[in-house]
């Protein structure tokens, strides 16, 4: 008989099954018409190729795919061996070859091709606990992991487990996996829907004997790809076929839809089993097709796997087999009972049969263990059921297969896609023409991708240890991380902690007793009350920029000219008189430009530093914050300085009616929106409050009724350790490295100026521990101020993909992988969550002795707010008004965020001294 070589088929020709040297081929019509229906066509093969590319694509983007189709699950592994990966690691196979599992134990060495052999054991899992609890499933799976640990001594410490669990799963992390529905003659009950890698855990603390650490969960065919040999590969597909078959590759992330990830591949487990297009597939379903699903135990489901897995070749054998018999074409007619009993021929039988030199006489022992007695003629053609039956699934296979092959070719944009398939299972390993059929048929679909294919050494367990030491190393970063970040979560107990404390600091404060809250009487004794007019020049000193500003308060409202004017550092850091002579060139050009030259306005002059103020317009610097050094000024009346460079400037009229801190201007700007506005509050390059307190508290300050704003300068708060229980060693670097350590400190946790720091800090100490930038310290990372504050606001805007988190990161020039990013995400949303919690604290102590002050059940109260920070920030704002709900129940806080900077409010302020002082002319 001489071979046919398996040339191009005409269209509608049959598919080549690879007629075997002495097997010979169908005589009569009804058996020829039985194995011509496992024929399959190569239009039908490329039908198929094309509606599970369609399904795979659909599948990918979520849609809802037309046909019930593949399920394409990520699997959280995100790159394919480094080949450095080391370790020690337990195994546990469970599902991948029929009723059995193996425990493996692996040893990376880390160095390339230096390979150790895995020790490993296999258990048959009794049918009982095969379809019976889950509880019972995985306390069988700890039994014999206590058993194979016992016989292999690896001592108790540090075990690591690796679990390879071949069924379809959702996957929401290394070591987080839920059960989708049982494959392969599995049916467990409570398993589905379940994380199944607690359920193992559950059990392995039952058995109480090791203390395990499962720290990943792989489908066997990950396991395979990833046990691929480094040089050989890498190896971007893992394919197996054993009782089940199903196959992952490693897909650009920007394609899976589930993932916000737009760099770097990702692995996907394809799960073809479940596909089912009947356009596709019905042709080349067969009635035994049919009979094997409806007798199976999940009828309907894994119709494509029922027609390659190894669990159902036999079946479809047998079925095919009794057909025969009962229409009198094979075995004289006569059905044994063990022919008619379901399951009995197994895949061991059929690839024996197969065997092209032992073949025919295996055939006959099968058949006899069967209680048949078979003719010559029986067994050939009991072989030819065998190839037509082995010969379909090897080609659906490869159809699927080159469906996979199709896409990646097309999401590569490769005219020539060159690939290593990973293959696994006993049908690839053991069936004698199942690989060759595969290969072939591969070639006749997807002529232009050049495959090659290599066999997993040990099943996929050495893989599986591979994503475990991935997973374990990750698991370490993820305890370092939250190590690192702990201290930043601050509890409310914490949070209490600090409002009480801020409030017994203020009644200190207020006391004139030592207090890190220096509680400055302002002399602004009211906020506006609509009555102020007239023309008004501000000064706005001390945030971002330095704002020189025209505010003209008339009956219709407020209107502000105003111009940004830089303070180089060199002069915030030189001498107060370069200062003061800059602010007031600053004033004369605004004049100029404004056409005010000659007119003496009265002046309002927002100084944000903390001043004790003697009078409205008498401020003694008690010390710069915020970066500002100028010397010369602290202990000065800065209102005298800057009429001194007024002086000094010839020909230049201005009267300094008052100087206001910001956060007292943001509560003046924004009370004469709102009345009920009573405390100001800045989250910007600084941080700072103000309220309006009951005079009879504050000592010092003649008069018993009415009230008096007072500037907290609660950036100092802590200065006197009150806070260390909270300080970071974070914090820490960022105070010694300022030019004020020691002080601010409640300030360098909560503002602008520091956040940035405080975060380089933590990437800093997270690069030395490994986690970040793989260890790598890069230059840019260690210059100081690198990280802005800014970065903090845009990374965690909410409609910034991790992409533009990596795109800001990389403009800093750090190295980085895709988990970097959201470890980057995740330092800075926990340094900006603990500022604002921070900042929301001590609002809850302010409103709260505003309500206490006039002896409220409940108060309503309004806060004007200024500051990038607050305002930039995606999520402070809206932070610091939850903190204040939780802290301070009995006060309805709202929030107004200050449009006009507090340079409007100086003006007020101003406009109500002249008005007061015109009332007192009068
Ligand atoms: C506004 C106010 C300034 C204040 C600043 C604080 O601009 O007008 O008086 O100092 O906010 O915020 P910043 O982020 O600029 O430091
Ligand atoms: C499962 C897959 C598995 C395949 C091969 C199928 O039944 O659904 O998860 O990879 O068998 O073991
Ligand atoms: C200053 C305050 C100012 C705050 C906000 C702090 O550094 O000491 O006076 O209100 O920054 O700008």
């Amino acid at each position: 008989m001489d071979s046919v070589e398996p040339a191009g088929l005409e269209p509608g020709a049959r598919a080549p099954s690879c007629p075997q040297k002495g097997i010979l081929q169908p005589s009569d019509s009804s058996e020829l018409e039985c194995l011509q229906q496992f024929k399959v066509t190569k239009i039908q093969l490329q039908q198929i190729q094309a509606s599970l590319l369609g399904s795979m694509e659909q599948a990918l983007m979520r849609e809802a795919s037309l046909a019930p189709g593949v399920r394409m699950l990520p699997t959280y592994v995100g790159s394919t061996p480094h080949g450095n990966e080391q370790g020690n690691f337990v195994v546990l196979e469970l599902g991948a070859s029929g009723a059995s599992l193996r425990i493996l134990w692996v040893t990376l060495t880390g160095i390339k091709g230096q390979r150790v052999e895995p020790k490993s054991q296999e258990f048959v899992i009794p049918q009982e606990v095969v379809q019976g609890t889950g509880q019972q499933l995985f306390d069988f799976a700890a039994r014999c992991l206590v058993e194979f640990l016992d016989a292999h001594s690896v001592g108790n410490q540090g075990l690591q487990l690796g679990f390879s669990f071949s069924f379809p799963c959702h996957q929401t992390g290394l070591d987080r996996s839920t059960l989708i529905s049982w494959t392969k003659g599995f049916r467990c009950s409570g398993v589905e829907g379940q994380d199944v890698v607690q359920l193992l855990r559950d059990a392995i603390q039952r058995q109480g004997a090791y203390s395990i650490d499962v720290v990943a969960v792989v489908n066997d065919t990950v396991g395979t790809m990833m046990d691929c040999e480094p040089g050989v590969g890498p190896c971007e597909i893992g394919l197996v076929v054993d009782t089940g078959t199903n196959a992952c590759y490693m897909e650009e992330a920007r394609h899976v839809a589930v993932l916000d990830e737009d760099r770097g591949r990702t692995c996907v487990s394809i799960e073809w089993g479940s596909f089912s297009d009947d356009k596709a597939l019905g042709p080349v379903l067969t009635a035994f097709d049919h009979a094997l699903d409806q007798a199976s135990l999940n009828p309907g489901a894994q119709r494509f796997e029922k027609m390659i897995g190894g669990l159902y070749l036999g079946e479809l054998v047998r079925l095919v087999l009794v057909h025969l018999a009962q229409n009198r074409v094979l075995f004289g007619g006569y059905t044994s009972p063990a022919l008619l009993s379901q399951g009995s021929i197994l895949l061991e039988h059929v690839t024996e049969m197969e065997d092209p030199s032992t073949g025919v006489v295996c055939v006959h022992t099968v058949l006899q263990d069967l209680g048949l007695n078979p003719e010559a003629s029986d067994a050939e053609l009991v072989q030819r059921v065998c190839v037509a039956v082995c010969s379909r699934a090897a080609q659906l296979c490869a159809a699927a297969l080159a469906a996979v092959l199709s896409h990646l070719q097309r999401s590569r944009e490769q005219q020539t896609l060159q690939v290593a398939v990973a293959t696994g299972g006993r049908v690839l390993e053991r069936h004698p023409r199942f690989h060759s059929i595969l290969q072939e048929t591969v070639k006749l679909l997807a002529s232009e991708c050049d495959v090659s294919f290599i066999p997993s050494v040990d099943g996929g367990g050495r893989g599986v240890a591979m994503v475990t030491a991935v997973a374990a190393r990750l698991a370490k970063h993820r305890r370092l991380l939250e190590e690192t970040l702990a201290p930043f979560r601050l509890s409310r107990e914490q949070l209490e902690a600090v409002q009480t404390q801020m409030r017994e600091a203020m009644a200190k404060g207020l006391q004139r007793e030592p207090s890190s809250l220096r509680m400055l009487p302002t002399y602004v004794r009211a906020t506006p009350d609509g009555s102020e007019r007239g023309d008004f020049l501000a000064l706005d000193l001390g945030g971002t920029n330095f704002r020189v500003l025209l505010v003209r308060v008339a009956e219709g409202g407020v209107q502000i000219i105003n111009q940004v004017y830089s303070i180089p550092e060199c002069v915030a850091q030189g001498s107060g008189q370069q200062l003061f002579d800059h602010i007031v060139d600053c004033i004369v050009d605004f004049q100029q430009k404004q056409g005010l030259r000659g007119q003496s306005l009265p002046l309002g002059f927002t100084f944000s530093f903390p001043c004790k103020q003697l009078g409205l317009d008498q401020g003694i610097l008690l010390n710069w914050t915020k970066g500002f050094n100028a010397s010369g000024c602290e202990g000065q009346d800065v209102v005298h300085l800057l009429r001194e460079a007024i002086r000094r400037r010839q020909a230049v009229e201005l009267n300094v009616v008052a100087i206001v801190n910001d956060t007292v201007g943001t509560m003046m700007s924004c009370g004469y929106e709102d009345p009920r506005c009573e405390m100001g509050l800045i989250v910007g390059t600084g941080t700072n409050a103000c309220y309006m307190e009951e005079l009879r508290n504050v000592a010092g300050v003649a008069g018993d009724s009415g009230h008096m704003c007072i500037n907290m300068e609660w950036g100092a708060f802590g200065d006197d350790g009150s806070l260390g229980m909270l300080s970071t060693c974070f914090d820490v670097r960022v105070d010694q490295a300022s030019i004020n350590p020691g002080k601010q400190r409640f300030e360098k946790m909560i503002s602008g100026m520091y956040l940035g720091e405080i975060v380089r800090h933590i990437l800093l100490h997270l690069t030395s521990l490994g986690v970040l930038f793989r260890g790598q310290q890069t230059q840019r990372l260690q210059t100081r101020d690198i990280f802005k504050t800014k970065f903090l606001s845009e990374i965690e805007s909410d409609s910034l993909a991790l992409r533009q988190v990596r795109a800001i990161l990389e403009d800093l020039g750090l190295p980085l992988t895709s988990d970097d990013a959201l470890i980057v995400l995740e330092v800075c949303q926990a340094v900006s969550r603990r500022a604002a919690q921070l900042c929301g604290a001590g609002v809850a102590a302010v409103v709260e002795k505003i309500r206490e002050n006039r002896g409220l059940e409940e108060l309503t109260v309004s806060v004007g707010v200024d500051g990038t920070l607050y305002k930039v920030h995606p999520h402070f704002a809206s932070l610091v008004a939850a903190t204040v709900r939780e802290l301070a129940p009995r006060c309805v806080v709202t929030f107004l965020q200050s449009e006009d900077g507090s340079g409007k409010g100086a003006a007020l302020v101003t406009a109500v001294a002249c008005r007061l002082a015109q009332m007192a002319r009068v």
